[in-house]
């Protein structure tokens, strides 16, 4: 016994606030166990001190009261710092914080009115909002919202889809190559390509991702998201397209918007069509977005081209379809009037606060 003893209560009690932690209600379990006026380990400590003979109590003593000491020190700190944030006394209520003490009616009544710590809150990314309202209108006309890899081989990217090693289209898609033959996907075609080599029509998929191209200026970024769209049964012509994008648009914008089918070229379509819609932000009176043109373009589609049927295995005698690929970064803009495409993934968070 002795010394001895009183180093042991410190490291014990000592373990015990570090568990009690910030903890108010365990902070004073520990205060009790160790200073409790009527069975805290201190007066057990205390009393063990006549047992002593003589020349032992001197350094017994003086250990004794400097263990007093730091226990109580730590505790007033422990308890300082633990987060007992409201305390309900008879008709007081004392704040944490906050000062002076507010006083209210009743009997230990707490004041919900008083003004809570504010929370920082998250918002979701303007790209991200924009993507799930697109998932949400084509899962609501019976579509799969699908996914692929983002590093892709040439067949699925490039050959499958009818562009071969020396098509010019290869160029107008800078394209990153890596190493043994992949590069990273420049469209989201290629999942396309994927699906309807792994499963039979009827296809209904829509496929939001990432793609790469190497360019980066006021409208172009190196990896942008695009949202690919596929229907392949029997009997699907130009008229069932046509109308599928006027629903998706007009659900998208307004019912109001009007939709315009232009000619267009895409190695993997034919026909190809860009989609334009009316401009939503001048009424086609011409204005800054549209160019004065009062049409704003918005995708690109077309019908399946036999030619990828036949790549990935699809019965073209049997079978029709329609594709088209959007930018979701660029319907970000559009709709929420961002002008610089890299602020979007600048990462400040003054963007996105302004979506929460
Ligand atoms: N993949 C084309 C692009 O990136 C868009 C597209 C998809 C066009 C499907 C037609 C059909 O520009």
């Amino acid at each position: 016994m002795s010394t001895a003893r009183l180093d042991e209560v410190r490291t014990a009690f000592l373990a015990d606030l570090e568990e009690a932690g910030s903890d108010a209600a365990a902070v004073e379990t520990v205060r009790i166990r160790y200073a409790g006026k009527k069975s805290g380990l201190l007066n057990e400590l205390t009393a063990h001190l006549r047992e002593l003979p003589n020349e032992e109590k001197r350094d017994y003593g003086r250990g004794l009261n400097e263990l007093k000491k730091e226990i109580e020190g730590s505790l007033a700190e422990a308890k300082k710092n633990a987060g007992t944030v409201i305390k309900a006394t008879a008709g007081k209520i004392t704040v944490k914080g906050h000062s002076p003490t507010v006083t209210v009616g009743g009997q230990g009544r707490i004041d919900v009115t008083l003004p809570g710590t504010p929370v920082a809150q998250g918002a979701q990314h303007p790209v991200h909002i924009v993507r799930r309202r697109i998932e949400e209108i084509f899962l609501r006309m019976g579509y799969d919202v699908e996914a692929g890899p983002e590093v892709e081989d040439d067949w699925h990217n490039f050959e499958a889809l009818n562009i071969p090693p020396d098509h010019p289209a290869r160029d107008d898609q800078d394209t990153f190559y890596l190493p043994q033959g992949f590069l990273l996907r420049t469209h989201t075609s290629p999942v396309q390509a994927r699906v309807m080599e792994s499963r039979k029509p009827p296809i209904r998929i829509v496929v939001p991702g990432r793609v790469y191209r190497r360019d980066s200026d006021l409208r172009h970024s190196p990896m942008f998201h695009q949202l690919e769209g596929l229907l392949v049964d029997e009997g699907i012509t130009v008229g069932h397209l046509k109308a599928t994008l006027e629903t998706f648009l007009h659900a998208l914008f307004s019912d109001n918007v009007e939709v315009r089918l232009r000619p267009g070229y895409f190695p993997f379509t034919e026909p190809s069509a860009e989609v334009d819609i009316s401009c939503i932000f001048c009424d086609q009176k011409g204005c800054g977005v549209c160019s004065g043109s009062g049409w704003i373009e918005i995708l690109g589609s077309g019908m399946v081209d036999p030619r990828v049927f036949e790549a990935v295995g699809v019965d073209s005698d049997r079978y029709t379809g329609f594709a088209f690929g959007l930018g979701l970064d660029r319907i970000a803009m559009l709709v929420y009037g961002i002008p610089d495409l890299r602020q979007l993934f600048a990462g400040d968070q003054r963007l996105t606060r302004q979506f929460a």
